[in-house]
């Protein structure tokens, strides 16, 4: 298909790059010549930037360029977006910080060039600070180039659905659902400040010209609407169709991508080149758009949804169907570790031998394992397979400050009443729950409250495992140090994490390794542990154990996987979700108000 046939939809200028790493490089790399361009120049460049996740590995490039490559910044000036209002710029949540620990402190630019929202003014100076921002835009002859990200509700700063086109600098409201997402952030959504100022609409569109970035599958909808979608103040990133110079780039990874036309359903743009992973796609989309049966669809459904040369290189539907259909059943089966002496071993997900399998499954925090595969996990154990558990990271951030008082409570009591307790011991959950009272909201724990939290959730990660029917020495508590920061945010991962993996599996041998497979953890921990996995898997490749072990990825915390893409589903008996739900329940510190919920309700 031509080019112009695959963006038939699209109203603004499209970048899909392979992974978020490769996109961010690249425009870094603009960002770079631009700079040195104005340099040559003898020009200033006027930067307008963003904060959040997405300019991240953007900002951590240009710092190696400058360090590495003689790119200077003494000729640049930026303008930020937003920052959070009321907020102080040594919180942990400031845009102020955030821009000195991620670029500022790192490269040359004078201090007096960088600008960004005040956010700690009395109220009734805001108006004015936000007519001196515009006024200083505008006295550098305006911005050369604005980087920005896309919130979940289009917002692009903080202009959030309602603003207008013409919108400048103001203090403005933060929508219900920027504020559920900044909640991690802050240790819970009563912490978010429910307002900011943000550049405006208007501002950020004089802009000569205007980057986006987005990455992963929780933006893919809203950058479908931004990009095909009608201009409309409800999605406020829609209004970038109407940059006066047309010069826009949205930048995407292939998640943030998958819900375009020319990558959702290409076959309705023109003819393209058809394969197997093609035809499924295209076959399950058609039954769900016409809510047909597979083996119902007919040539006419075929060729009236861009699908008739399909049928044509087939001869008829009911091949194509048929085919399908078969695909999808083999996809079903109540034995995940295989069916002992089945006749049809061959066309099964797993093979039936041997017929007692070794299983290391991976549990990014201490409940995924129940949550996401509770039901594959109790098959597993029932059919007499040799179950262990690996509990990645200690979750210890998302236990509630009330649930260790309680805990304080109990181990003091508990103390007295059998005469174990000590005066040290007093002393301490003295300590503990002083710290706890006196805590600041949204500040990082002691690191005897975080180890606390981590035993709490350990607990129940046992309490779990130990419904499920596995013996206390098959669970593993793997605690990897890249989470271990006390904040929602975390370090990369580290030579240790892959280590403590590679050693786990050395041990097990394993014949199955189950691994979560969720790609768009907003808080990146499921995507970290999974990298961890595949780090270690490619370590041991060559190990001789490892040529029959098959790598599972399930998902469940955050999205499911569309039904083309799965390659084994374990049907649940009604009493089988009972019992999930019942392992699932174990999870105390968790089960009535997750302090970090998903977007998957
Ligand atoms: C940040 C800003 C916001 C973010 C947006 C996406 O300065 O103004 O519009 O760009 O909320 O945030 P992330 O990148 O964290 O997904």
């Amino acid at each position: 298909m031509t080019d112009q046939n695959l963006t038939r939809r699209e109203r603004l200028p499209v970048r899909i790059h392979a992974d978020s790493h490769e996109a961010s490089i690249a425009v870094a790399a603009e960002i770079d010549a631009l700079i040195r361009l104005k340099a040559a120049r003898n020009e200033t460049c006027v930067l307008g930037l963003a904060t959040g996740s997405s300019p991240v590995t953007v900002y951590d490039e240009l710092v190696r360029r400058h360090r590495e490559d003689g790119l200077s910044f003494r000729n640049v000036v930026t303008f930020n977006l937003d920052e959070y209002y009321p907020m102080e710029p040594t919180n942990l949540q400031s845009y102020v910080r955030f821009m000195h620990e991620h670029l500022f402190d790192h490269i040359d630019i004078p201090p007096a060039n960088v600008h960004i929202p005040d956010g700690t003014l009395p109220r009734e100076e805001v108006a004015a600070f936000c007519a001196d921002y515009e006024a200083k835009i505008a006295a550098h002859g305006g911005l050369d180039l604005q980087l920005l990200g896309i919130g979940r509700t289009g917002h692009i700063g903080f202009n959030e659905p309602g603003s207008g086109r013409d919108s400048r600098t103001r203090l403005i409201t933060l929508d219900h659902i920027t504020i559920t997402d900044a909640a991690s952030d802050f240790f819970g959504e009563e912490n978010v400040p429910r307002k900011a100022i943000t550049m405006g609409v208007g501002t950020i569109l004089a802009a000569r010209r205007i980057v986006m970035l987005a990455w992963g599958e929780g933006k893919a909808a809203i950058i479908r609407e931004t990009v095909e979608g009608p201009v409309s103040d409800g999605v406020p990133a829609t209004y970038l169709q109407n940059h006066a110079g047309k010069n826009v780039a949205i930048v995407l990874d292939e998640a943030a991508a998958a819900k375009l036309t020319r990558r959702q359903t290409p076959w309705l743009l023109g003819e393209i080149n058809w394969d197997d992973a093609l035809i499924r796609k295209a076959v399950i989309w058609l039954s769900k758009t016409l809510k047909k049966p597979i083996l119902q669809l007919t040539n006419r459904d075929y060729a009236e949804h861009g699908m008739g040369d399909l049928v044509t290189e087939h001869d008829d539907a009911y091949q194509i169907n048929i085919r399908i259909f078969n695909d999808l059943q083999r996809t079903i089966t109540g034995w995940p570790g295989g069916k002992p002496n089945a006749h049809d071993d061959d066309r099964r997900p797993v093979p039936g031998k041997p017929t007692r399998k070794r299983v290391v499954l991976f549990s990014p925090h201490p409940d995924d394992d129940v949550i996401s595969m509770g039901g594959t996990f109790l098959r597993l154990h029932d059919q007499g397979h040799d179950v262990h558990v690996a509990y990645q990271t200690s979750g210890n951030i998302a236990v509630f400050d009330d649930d260790v008082l309680r805990m304080a409570d109990f181990i003091e009591d508990f103390g007295d009443f059998f005469e174990l307790k000590s005066e040290r011991t007093s002393e301490f959950f003295g300590e503990i729950s002083g710290q706890i009272r006196s805590k600041v909201p949204g500040t990082v724990d002691s690191r005897d409250v975080q180890e606390l939290k981590r035993l709490i959730r350990r607990s129940e990660a046992k309490a779990g495992a130990r419904y499920v029917g596995i013996p206390e020495e098959n669970m593993h508590f793997l605690d990897l140090p890249f989470y271990e920061t006390g904040l929602v945010k975390k370090k990369p991962l580290g030579e240790e994490d892959i280590q403590l993996t590679v050693d786990l599996l050395e041990r097990v041998k394993p014949h199955q390794i189950y691994a979560a497979g969720d790609l768009s953890d907003p808080h990146g921990t499921h995507r970290v542990c999974l990298l961890s996995v595949f780090r270690a898997v490619e370590r041991l490749k060559d190990q001789p154990w490892m040529q029959d072990c098959q790598v599972w990825l399930y998902r469940g915390a955050w999205q499911e996987w569309d039904v083309e893409d799965i390659e084994m589903a374990v049907p649940l008996s009604p009493d089988e979700i009972v019992r999930k739900r019942r392992a699932i329940f174990k999870h105390q510190s968790q089960k009535d108000r997750p302090l970090f919920p998903g977007h998957d309700s």
